[in-house]
């Protein structure tokens, strides 16, 4: 996809009468790996606790539980803001799920003040997440709360 704008409203059509968390997820991160070039993993990672655990995601298998705080998605959900780290060498405490990963972004999804998980894209080529992609990262992160804070079961 050329145009990583299209990214939200593809995700929110995909999501119109649909109350199932789980299986929007999904979609989601499959829509994320097939449609932005150079991404070598997609998906979510949902606080329990103060834990994040692995969703559903495209690409390698992952880590499975985060403890807040902890890593470049547990810093992001503790401190409730989008990360973007374009060497993830050079951030300390980076978790190597995936030793090709070379640069990653983070975008928490949160119902107001209250963390429901986030939403991680991984890349093998440096600084491959921008201002553009932060902004509509963030949009469909913006979806995928929404998702999840109707409440509804994950089934
Ligand atoms: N690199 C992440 C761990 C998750 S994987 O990238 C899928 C981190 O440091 O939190």
């Amino acid at each position: 996809m050329e145009d990583d704008r299209e990214l939200a409203p593809k995700i929110r059509a995909l999501a119109e009468g649909e109350r199932a968390a789980l299986p929007l997820l999904c979609n989601a991160a499959a829509v994320l790996y097939q449609d932005m070039e150079r991404v070598s993993w997609a998906g979510v990672y949902l606080l329990r606790g103060d834990e994040l655990i692995l969703g559903p995601f495209q690409g390698k298998p992952a880590c499975i539980r985060i403890p807040l705080g902890k890593g470049v998605c547990g810093t992001a959900a503790r401190e409730k803001r989008t990360l973007v780290v374009p060497d993830v060498h050079a951030f300390p405490g980076h978790i190597a799920c995936d030793s090709a990963s070379r640069s990653e972004i983070v975008v928490p999804l949160l119902d107001g003040e209250k963390v429901l998980g986030v939403l991680d894209l991984d890349s093998t080529e440096l600084d491959r997440f921008g201002e553009q992609e932060r902004a509509a990262l963030e949009e469909v992160a913006g979806v995928l709360a929404g998702v999840l804070a109707r409440g509804e079961s994950l089934l």
